[in-house]
């Protein structure tokens, strides 16, 4: 299948659950495609290619922020919700990407960001121009210091970037004064969302892109916004061992921050079909549905597969209890192997298990070794295992071309504030954020006249869509062709374990005629009978003709 002969996506638009088994697509805009030349991903290119995403078979968009902003963290730093970056395009031209996916028979998810704003936010610069004490400064979490002269931070409590998270200002002679809380970088002040004009205010921001059609939202930090402010201020706890499930942190998953999202979904609710929203939240497991609860998010991410190793007990425990989960919620399960925050799934399984991420990106991808075949191998099977389970599978750009992570990034490339901020302990995300490869004969691989705002490396050329786009051994083509029967065969949200008797393979049936087998060994075992209807890999034969299921691979079998 080309680009331009794009899947026909039979869904109604105006089915209200349609979110319930969507697969939806994470476009990180300014590395998807960039149409004015200038090195950043825009709206335009967007738009530019609608086409490829219908013909890969995808249900929605998800948008990363588009917004004004400095880029202090690739766009999470919002400078004004109610508008698009210069750099990345006007309003009109969002319009037009409404349109065209609208027309294709795509959903469009926007990100928003309601924990932070940019310290470029109109708010913050009124803020920081006013007094102590002042309605401004009430919309942030601005404290005095502790200490004779105020010189110790208001609290222990660490940004996720490292260092603390609190930044203190400094009048225009240098005098010092109150400090503000920034959970991430300094760039991105922490809102206070016990002040209601901060309420109202995000309330427009909501109505204002759904009124523009936009069909649901990505919420940014969901677990962050209510905060303990009573002074002292306590402690937090210690993220390595993860959060308490009583809700008695003082900054993350505390239980007065439902009452924020139970008055999202009233807005969501104005609008046939509701809006919908996924939370972001990095909490304890029993929690993540709270979140999703149907008069609340609707929907959380579980990232509990970005950080498993390809393990078969693994994947079937995180299966198991994230489907109990939304059962308890009365949402749909989420399914998640990469995006926008973590090393690409083809690379983490191409090396060791349990190798230190951070440590391994430090050292330009050379230690530990990666097997990139294996871990390629790998990933198209954890992909095809994932669009075969129940709920909603998001997939991030470039995994349908079974990228890696661009592990050698070099220093002077790197944008990422947790280099910095972790005093170059840390390489962070940028790896997984370089412009996608789409034609191996254009200048920066077809993504833009301009050196890409990230350097591709040469190796992008054979990922590259061109190269894939006939290739039905590609793993452009396989995610295509699972995605069109997936189209044909998600119904109902139920799954049946299949218990075969070898530890390595994974084996579900989804209903009567679809079957999901996965192998997580090395060495190959016996194929359950039936016909293939996708696989991630050729499928062997033993001594005696029968068919074999090689380790690293999963099949779709109707098994009649
Ligand atoms: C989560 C986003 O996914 C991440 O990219 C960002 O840095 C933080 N939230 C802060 O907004």
């Amino acid at each position: 299948m080309t680009d331009t002969e794009a899947t026909i996506v039979t869904r109604d638009p105006s089915d209200p659950n349609w979110w319930r088994q969507a697969t939806v697509y994470q476009v990180y805009p300014r590395s998807f495609a960039d149409t004015d030349g200038d090195g950043l991903g825009d709206i335009a290119g967007v738009t530019s290619r609608v086409p490829y995403l219908a013909a890969l078979g995808v249900d929605a968009i998800w948008l990363s922020p588009f917004y004004p902003s400095e880029l202090a963290d690739g766009g999470y730093d919002v400078a004004d919700y109610r508008d698009v970056d210069p750099k990345l395009g006007s309003l009109d031209d969002f319009d037009g990407l409404v349109a065209a996916a609208h027309g294709a028979g795509l959903k469009i998810i926007v990100d928003i960001v309601p924990n932070h704003t940019s310290d470029q936010h109109a708010w913050f610069q009124e803020a920081l121009a006013s007094e102590p004490g002042s309605p401004a400064r009430a919309r942030y979490i601005f404290r005095d210091g502790l200490g004779e002269h105020g010189e110790i931070a208001p609290s222990t409590w660490p940004s996720n970037f490292g260092g603390s998270a609190w930044t203190r200002l400094h009048r225009a002679d240098g005098t010092p004064e109150q400090w503000y809380l920034h959970l991430f970088a300094p760039e991105q002040p922490d809102l206070d969302w016990s002040n209601p004009e901060v309420r109202e205010d995000f309330h427009t921001t909501l109505r204002f892109w759904s009124d523009r059609g936009v069909d649901g939202f990505r919420v940014d930090v969901a677990h962050g916004l209510a905060k303990d402010l009573v002074e002292p201020l306590r402690d937090a706890n210690p993220k390595d061992f993860g959060l308490p499930i009583d809700g008695s942190d003082p900054i993350y998953d505390r239980d007065e921050v439902h009452e924020i999202f139970e008055g999202w979904r009233r807005v969501f609710d104005e609008y046939d079909p509701p809006r919908t929203a996924v939370a972001e939240a990095w909490v304890a497991r029993e929690r993540v549905s709270l979140y999703a609860r149907p008069t609340e998010l609707g929907q959380a991410f579980n990232f509990e597969l970005t950080r498993a190793d390809f393990d078969p007990v693994r994947f079937r425990t995180i299966i198991e209890s994230n489907l109990e989960l939304a059962e308890q919620s009365g949402a749909s399960s989420t399914w998640v192997l990469s995006n926008h925050d973590v090393v690409r799934h083809a690379s983490r399984y191409g090396l060791p298990q349990g190798a230190p991420l951070d440590a391994w990106l430090l050292s330009d991808g050379t230690e530990p070794a990666l097997d990139r075949e294996a871990g390629l191998r790998r990933a198209r099977a954890a992909s095809l295992l994932m669009l075969a389970l129940p709920g909603s599978a998001y997939v991030y750009q470039g995994e349908e071309l079974g990228l890696h992570e661009v592990a050698d990034l070099q220093p002077d490339d790197l944008q990422d504030p947790v280099w910095i901020r972790t005093e170059h302990g840390r390489k962070g995300r940028d790896g997984c954020r370089v412009p996608i490869p789409w034609d191996e004969s254009e200048p920066a691989f077809g993504f833009g006249a301009h050196e890409p705002h990230l350097p591709q490396p040469a190796w992008f050329r054979e990922a590259a869509v061109s190269v894939q786009d006939g290739d039905p051994s590609s793993t452009l083509s396989l995610y295509r062709a699972a995605l069109a029967e997936r189209h044909r065969l998600q119904q109902g949200e139920d799954l049946t374990w299949v218990e075969g008797g070898d530890p390595s393979v994974v084996h579900f049936a989804r209903h009567a005629g679809w079957h999901s087998v996965t192998n997580f060994g090395d060495v190959d075992v016996a194929l359950p009978a039936g016909v293939v209807l996708v696989s991630s890999g050729p499928v062997t034969a033993g001594a005696d003709g029968a068919p074999r299921l090689p380790g690293g691979t999963t099949v779709w079998l109707d098994p009649r």
